[in-house]
């Protein structure tokens, strides 16, 4: 039997069928929606972000409102001064990560699409964050490239949430630009699962076991990978110190 289902014989010759899946997805939205709005997690700002995006017909893939607040939480954990983030979308998160940082402080975020980073540096500049944050257009890896020919200072905090394919690269790149005690988080490195599943032939899914097989072997960093459940489904983040 699939365990995802439930079977519920009542004395009426009826029977339902629960999809526990759906319930638990249902749940996880309740109980994302329940500890944002406790903890006042959702602003005019961010609110203002998602609705602009919407119009500008951006795909809706932002970190959830909780998520965000932890990229927040772990920028202000690791005192970050400088942050990068590869994957800007509408800048939902990059007003997360952005609030994190002290008045000089800097946030470059990379973006391949022209209209999203317009759209982001839109939500940014009625964010008060404008003045903090470069966003920067163009394919990520070389954008990457030239911050590191540029000899840029190392960042405390990379927040890698692009393309999954080119993950594996994105390691390495950021890796060049980080220095000991730089904190990586990577976003979606679970995929309902499948990061399990040697077998699968997903593109995506095959890009993030390699990411994570590299992070095992390189010494240079120490990493785990937490799994979640919310608004967004089932996934995960990699969140990986370099040593
Ligand atoms: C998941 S979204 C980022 C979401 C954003 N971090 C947030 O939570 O608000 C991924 C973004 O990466 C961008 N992207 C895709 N391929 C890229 C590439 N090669 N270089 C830079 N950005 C890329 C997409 O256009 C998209 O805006």
């Amino acid at each position: 039997m699939n365990p995802r289902f439930h079977f519920q014989f009542f004395s009426s010759p009826c029977v339902v069928i629960w999809n526990t899946e759906r319930m638990d997805d249902d749940r996880w939205t309740e109980v994302d929606e329940y500890v944002a709005e406790l903890l006042s997690l959702d602003d005019a700002a961010l609110s203002s972000a998602l609705t602009d995006s919407d119009s500008a017909g951006l795909p809706h893939i932002a970190v959830s409102t909780t998520q965000g607040k932890m990229l927040e939480l772990l920028a202000r954990m690791s005192g970050s001064r400088r942050i990068l983030e590869i994957g800007t979308l509408g800048g939902y998160s990059a007003i997360s990560l952005a609030r994190a940082l002290p008045g000089d402080g800097r946030l470059v975020t990379l973006e391949l699409s022209d209209k999203h980073a317009g759209v982001a540096r839109a939500n940014l500049e009625r964010a008060g964050l404008g003045d903090l944050v470069d966003v920067r257009v163009g394919p990520a890896a070389e954008s990457l490239r030239s911050l590191a020919a540029a000899h840029e200072e190392p960042f405390d905090f990379i927040f890698i949430d692009a393309n999954k394919n080119q993950y594996p690269e994105y390691l390495e790149l950021s890796l060049d630009l980080s220095r000991p005690g730089t904190v990586i988080v990577a976003d979606n490195v679970v995929r309902d699962g499948e990061v399990a599943n040697a077998a699968s032939t997903d593109e995506n899914v095959r890009a993030v076991r390699d990411f994570l097989e590299l992070t095992a072997r390189d010494p240079r960093v120490s990493a785990t990978v937490i799994q979640t459940v919310g608004t967004k489904g089932y996934d995960g983040f990699a969140l990986l110190i370099v040593q």
